[in-house]
């Protein structure tokens, strides 16, 4: 599986950081899973060239420019140079800041030109009665996709991930059966942007609560690839927990 973890703003020092990536490095040596870690830019800048194997490193966003004028803002370039292999597009916390489909558009050209692979992520706010979540989710794929060259549509990951279900517990994160029912739908509107057998195999990863006590279940039937972990990805116990859940 793919194991993102989103550490967000979370990890206040260089030495946090460093003990969670000696920690990571810890658990990908004996593991069969790909970690991803996906630490505030600055700390990114502690590890260069560190990603190897199975222990990857990703930014938690990047410019949509590729340098130049553009006070504050991270160019693709820049990240690959550190040896950053992905970077996580869309997050609903950006969206909320007033990111839309278009910008993570261009982000996502960006990161593919670079050498970046995009983790899109995507996911309704609220789930109504009339099933227009839907209609939400889809349209949040369809600009991104619909902007992309087939090659890089094969490369993209999605990471679907409820705004419902985000930086709760366990027992708020989305059912298996109902994540099975969404990873189903995502992969229908992919095959209408690509070969079946190609939107067949592209990696679908759920983030929201992911924690020790719904990996497992989520893992058996939820349908997934992999996971994208906030909260519980900055505590190396919870964190380990969770990968334990996972083996
Ligand atoms: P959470 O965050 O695991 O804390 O819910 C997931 C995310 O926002 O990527």
């Amino acid at each position: 599986m793919l194991i993102v973890a989103n550490w967000k703003a979370y990890v206040d020092s260089a030495a946090r950081a460093k003990a969670l990536v000696t920690n990571a490095k810890r658990l990908a040596a004996r593991s069969r899973h790909t970690f991803v870690l996906a630490p505030s830019s600055p700390h990114l800048g502690l590890f260069p060239k560190a990603g190897k194997r199975n222990l990857q490193f990703a930014a938690q966003d990047v410019s949509e420019k590729s340098g130049g004028a553009a006070t504050g803002e991270v160019p693709a370039s820049l990240l690959r140079e550190l040896g950053v292999g992905y970077v996580i597009l869309g997050h609903s916390e950006r969206r909320a800041l007033g990111e839309t489909d278009a910008v993570i558009a261009l982000k996502a050209k960006q990161a593919f030109a670079a050498g970046l692979i995009p983790i899109l992520c995507v996911g309704e706010r609220v789930r109504d009665a009339d099933a227009r979540y839907l209609k939400e989710l889809r349209d949040e794929l369809v600009v991104v996709l619909d902007a992309l060259s087939p090659k890089e549509r094969a490369k993209v990951i999605i990471a679907y991930e409820p705004i419902w279900a985000i930086g709760k517990s366990a027992r708020d994160a989305i059912t298996p059966a109902d994540l099975k029912e969404m990873v189903l739908y995502i992969r229908k509107i992919l095959a209408q942007h690509m070969p079946v057998r190609i939107a067949s195999k592209l990696r679908i990863i759920y983030g929201g609560s992911v924690e020790s006590g719904d990996a497992r279940e989520l893992a058996k039937d939820g349908g997934v690839d992999g996971f994208l972990v906030g909260h519980a990805s900055v505590d190396a116990k919870m964190f380990n927990a969770l990968v334990k859940e996972l083996s």
